[in-house]
């Protein structure tokens, strides 16, 4: 298949966790957003959490009318974020599972397990012309779920195959890359459009950006950690850099 460019979305919510942490308005997530434009992002993720730890509706509203690039609005899949979302209709909505008491968005969605309300949910959205994405993790079952619900996109969630690297479970992590290869093909195969994230770092993203049929992958805590000891568009210019090379590999 020809290889088509791989977008990077930056995730700015950690951006808003420093904030939040003292109250007031520094650092502001906006800020970040149009930083990460000018060093290369091609979007900017940012996920409005039912309990607001991070990004707040106020970012949303400001994220709309500053950005150049398009917005991946990340959501529960509730009433609430519906409608905050049809209101702004951003370019791309990616509906995740969220539990108040994670850290982080810990597992993909249970798509096979809710199909029906989920088609249900997504159908306004895309009316609305937002291109709608599953963050789901790299399983058969699920991703046949996505497509019969009407998702345009699947992200796959990476976070496994990241942990099992950090923790220096080298056969798990290769049994993990193998199964986000054969899951990004398989999802390819259906018509979806596969992106891909959580966890990525500058160790571990090269194997991820080289999958032909990975359009996009959204990365956030490690660029925002990274800043901190380079600044934000350097971090950004160095993972832009090691996707491209992994994936001109790939091509070559
Ligand atoms: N993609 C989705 C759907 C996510 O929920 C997250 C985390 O908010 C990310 C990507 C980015 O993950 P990380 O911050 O670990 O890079």
């Amino acid at each position: 298949m020809a290889t088509e460019k791989l977008r990077l979305g930056v995730n700015i919510d950690h951006v808003a966790t420093v904030r939040n942490a003292r109250g007031g308005a520094y650092p502001d997530p906006l800020r970040a957003a149009k930083i990460a434009e000018e060093a290369g992002a091609d979007g900017i993720t940012a996920h409005l959490r039912e309990d607001r730890r991070h990004i707040s509706d106020a970012d949303i509203d400001g994220l709309m009318e500053v950005l150049s690039v398009p917005l991946n609005f990340e959501m529960a899949a509730t009433p609430e974020m519906q409608a905050i979302a049809l209101r702004h209709k951003p370019h791309a909505v990616c509906i995740v599972p969220e539990r108040r008491e994670e850290r982080t968005t810990e597992g993909g969605l249970e798509v096979a397990r809710e199909e029906n309300q989920l088609a249900h949910f997504i159908a306004p959205l895309r009316d609305a012309g937002c291109r709608v994405s599953i963050f789901i993790a790299a399983d058969r079952r699920q991703i046949e779920a996505a497509h019969r619900i009407g998702a345009q996109v699947i992200e796959l969630h990476t976070g496994a195959y990241c942990d099992a690297h950090a923790e220096g479970r080298l056969d798990e992590r290769d049994v993990e890359l193998a199964r986000l290869r054969d899951m990004s093909t398989f999802a390819h195969s259906l018509g979806l459009e596969v992106h891909a994230g959580h966890g990525l770092t500058y160790d571990t993203v090269g194997p991820v950006a080289a999958f032909p049929e990975v359009r996009e992958l959204n990365i956030g805590h490690f660029i925002i950690g990274e800043a901190i000891f380079r600044g934000l568009a350097p971090a950004i210019t160095e993972m832009r850099q090691i996707m491209d090379a992994a994936r001109a590999d790939q091509v070559a």
